[in-house]
């Protein structure tokens, strides 16, 4: 494949927005950021150069970096931030990616600012898997806070509350016509009759799955997460924060102007952004503007099943040229609980019943070590993580049921699970109604995985496996568990390194919803983690 080189400047620049301005960081000045093009099998070097304040890491989500966790991102799991006043080029290998992807600081919540998409075009002399269209556009679904993220979640952790809610979603960095104050700048996509668009669409929003869709005119899905999907003709999606979608759509209606739109979906208790943002499907020609250009019916914020109904038609193309392959004979399984929990903070912070607000994987609230995983792992350093994640939970009870109070203090650990090179895996995620139940977009790095199947309530081992999906299971990165239910994934473990797995809520990784898996080498070096760059960001600040 070729080889691209990008410059990505990290500084702080005034934006304004809802009419209040603020100084954030962006990448270049941008808000979203740069994308990146590539084509299938290519890779890239971005000179990360940090001018701004204060330390960040960038991850590129979904990009599989076979053998290269070095430069995968997530901040004191595979390295420490770069330090301000300094640069940092990572080596980005794309391999079996096809579609969209996208990038993100993976540092505290400076995601919010920080991230842009990646579009991976078919490599030369093959094409995409359906007409080829007439133009394509990136579409960035984002947040908008008017004050300072980095305060925001500080504070949250500090007063042992929920984190301040967004005060707009966006469409490629503007909010639209709802908000105060900003439809003299309202993202437009200018089309022309007849022609066929393929929307890259991508849901960096920090806290709130969404639903997206154009007015009077129907959408096919045709990818996801870097891999084609069978076609999905749908007036609507539903897209989870860390998701990627490919989807087309026809300029076929009457010359006009129509509403594209995002609104959440959030089936939950704790607090969230109910708004909707807009932009607007321009026609080109001569017609006069309609005074409201007519909108798309999105789900109610709270319709779960219009939720789910979308995610059980995800299924892989599974064709010749785009083959699967599903593991079959299962050698290491997981059950893996997700909840959102309580942590006594000794009367330092004002939270539920005087507690802070947590969340767990398997009842382990994971504690960011200091000294990041990887070069712990490598260097075989001491004290900074244990390999004893359980693969099931500590105790059984009825996870979706009414549970009662002793449920909801998880224990606090870095503790990460070690698992042989090609293992075939498997993990049950069960949701579980401890806290605010709610659907957790479970996301894992290194990896994309089969989605074989999902249900509501308790997982049954004995019968939940007889309706898995073994022909044509959607392959993605990201997944929402449902609310007070089970989903099940598997993947093959072929890419050795150290891997971040945890919920794209930013809220819920902020409060320890995260494991590690480390996936041991093979016996040649062509299956081992590829040797140590010779600079890695410093882990102490001297
Ligand atoms: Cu999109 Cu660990 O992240
Ligand atoms: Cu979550």
């Amino acid at each position: 494949g070729a080889v691209h080189y990008y410059d990505f400047i990290l500084k702080e620049s005034n934006f304004t927005r809802l009419c209040s301005t603020k100084s954030m960081l962006t990448v270049n000045d941008s808000f979203p950021g740069p994308v990146i093009r590539v084509q299938k099998g290519d890779t890239v070097y971005v000179n990360v150069q940090n001018e701004g304040e204060y330390g960040v890491t960038i991850h590129w989500h979904g990009v599989k970096q076979p053998r290269n966790p070095w430069y995968d991102g997530p901040e004191n799991i595979t390295q420490c931030p770069i330090p301000a006043g300094t640069n940092f080029t990572q080596e980005i290998i794309f391999s079996d990616e096809e579609g969209t992807l996208w990038w993100h600081a993976h540092s505290d919540w400076s995601r919010a600012t920080v991230h842009g998409a990646i579009v991976i075009s078919p490599a030369n002399g093959t094409t995409y898997p359906f007409a080829q269209p007439d133009a394509e556009e990136v579409i960035v679904l984002g947040s908008w806070f008017t004050g300072d993220v980095m305060a925001i979640i500080d504070e949250a952790l500090t007063t042992g509350g929920d984190p301040n809610i967004s005060d707009a979603f966006t469409i490629n960095g503007q909010p639209g016509d709802l908000y105060n104050c900003s439809s003299d700048s309202t993202y437009r996509l200018l089309v022309e009759s007849g022609k066929t668009y393929l929307l890259r669409i991508v849901n960096a929003v920090m806290n709130e799955e969404m639903f997206f869709g154009i007015g009077e005119h129907n959408l096919t899905v045709v990818g996801m997460d870097g891999a084609y999907l069978k076609p999905i003709n749908v007036e609507y999606i539903m897209i989870t924060p860390g998701q990627t979608m490919d989807v087309l759509f026809t300029a076929n209606q009457s010359p006009s102007y129509y509403y594209m739109a995002g609104s959440p979906f959030a089936d939950t208790n704790a607090p969230f952004d109910n708004t909707t943002t807009t932009g607007i499907v321009q026609y080109s020609g001569n017609y006069t503007p309609p005074s409201s250009p007519s909108f798309p019916s999105l789900p109610a914020y709270n319709d779960k099943a219009a939720a789910e109904n979308y995610t059980a038609l995800l299924q892989s193309l599974a064709s010749n040229e785009h083959p699967i392959n599903v593991p079959l004979n299962i050698t290491t399984s997981m059950y893996i609980t997700v909840s959102v929990n309580q942590i006594d903070c000794n009367g330092s912070c004002a939270g539920p019943d005087g507690n802070r607000l947590a969340a767990s994987l398997n009842n382990i609230s994971f504690q960011t070590p200091t000294t990041d995983i990887l070069e712990a792992y490598y260097q075989t350093l001491p004290n900074v993580f244990t390999k004893d994640f359980p693969d099931e939970p500590p105790y059984y009870f009825n996870f979706t049921g009414d549970v009662g109070n002793n449920t909801i203090f998880p224990s606090l650990g870095t503790k990460v699970r070690v698992i042989d090179y090609n293992e075939a895996v498997e993990i049950v995620f069960q949701g579980t109604n401890v806290g605010a139940a709610e659907n957790h977009p479970m996301h894992l790095h290194g990896y994309s995985f089969y989605v074989l199947g999902f249900g509501s309530g308790n997982f049954n081992s004995t019968t939940d496996p007889l309706s898995y999906n073994l022909d044509d299971p959607p392959l993605v990165n990201t997944i929402g568990v449902p609310k007070n239910g089970w989903l099940t994934i598997r993947f093959i473990a072929d890419n050795p390194g150290v891997w971040f797995m945890h919920c794209h809520l930013e809220r819920h990784a902020s409060w320890g919803m995260n494991t590690v898996l480390i996936v041991k080498n093979g016996t040649t070096d062509a299956t081992s983690i590829r040797p140590r760059p010779g600079y890695m960001p410093p882990c102490s600040t001297s």
